[in-house]
């Protein structure tokens, strides 16, 4: 029988829904994985985008969720992909974004969480600064190959506690703060 949880996160992408599982844990709360392919409005707003997702994802399951949007911002490229990433990343992917990167490799990578049940809807954003690699590097999903936070040397796929410092752990902790003061 399959296990029945409090709280569900909503994504097609597992990969996301394994980190923020290791990340809740070890908040102590414990998720379940929803997979669905949620539709996913024309906005430059990632909360816009986040919230409309949870709204959709509440309606299907009619539990608790929390819905993921991210975005990896390209300081020389005004920002670009932002919003855009995951079309970016299945169009020309990481090879074209490191062909559009020259001298300024600045870049900042940006979770919204967006938590929905039948009294909140509430969203937690939170950012992680850091470079464009050069090349691709490391064996990682995503971004995760051309990403360098600025702590490190090294590619997000290339670091061993990704977990504990990312833009998806620093919103989770915004959201875990709220979400276990609020069971209270
Ligand atoms: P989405 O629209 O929220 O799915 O994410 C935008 C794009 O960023 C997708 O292509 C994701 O695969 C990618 N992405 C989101 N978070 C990460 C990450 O932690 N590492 C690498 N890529 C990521």
């Amino acid at each position: 029988m399959q296990q029945s949880f409090d709280l569900y996160f909503v994504s097609s992408n597992k990969h996301k829904f394994l980190e923020a599982k290791k990340i809740l844990n070890s908040f102590e709360i414990q998720i379940g994985f929803y997979k669905s392919e949620l539709e996913e409005i024309q906005s430059d707003s990632l909360q816009k985008i986040a919230s409309k997702k949870a709204e959709q994802a509440f309606s299907q399951l009619k539990k608790p969720v929390i819905v993921e949007d991210d975005g990896l911002y390209i300081t020389s490229l005004d920002g670009f992909p932002g919003p855009y990433s995951s079309y970016v990343f299945k169009t020309i992917g990481n090879s074209g974004i490191l062909n559009l990167v020259k001298n300024n490799r600045n870049a900042k990578f940006v979770s919204m969480i967006s938590f929905k049940n039948n009294v909140f809807s509430k969203s937690f954003k939170a950012e992680i600064c850091g470079k464009i690699s050069k090349k691709q590097k490391g064996k990682g999903w995503g971004y995760d190959p051309i990403f360098i936070p600025n702590s490190k040397s090294k590619t997000f796929a290339e670091i061993s506690n990704k977990n504990e410092l990312s833009h998806r752990f620093k919103a989770l902790k915004k959201f875990a703060n709220w979400y276990l003061r609020m069971q209270k």
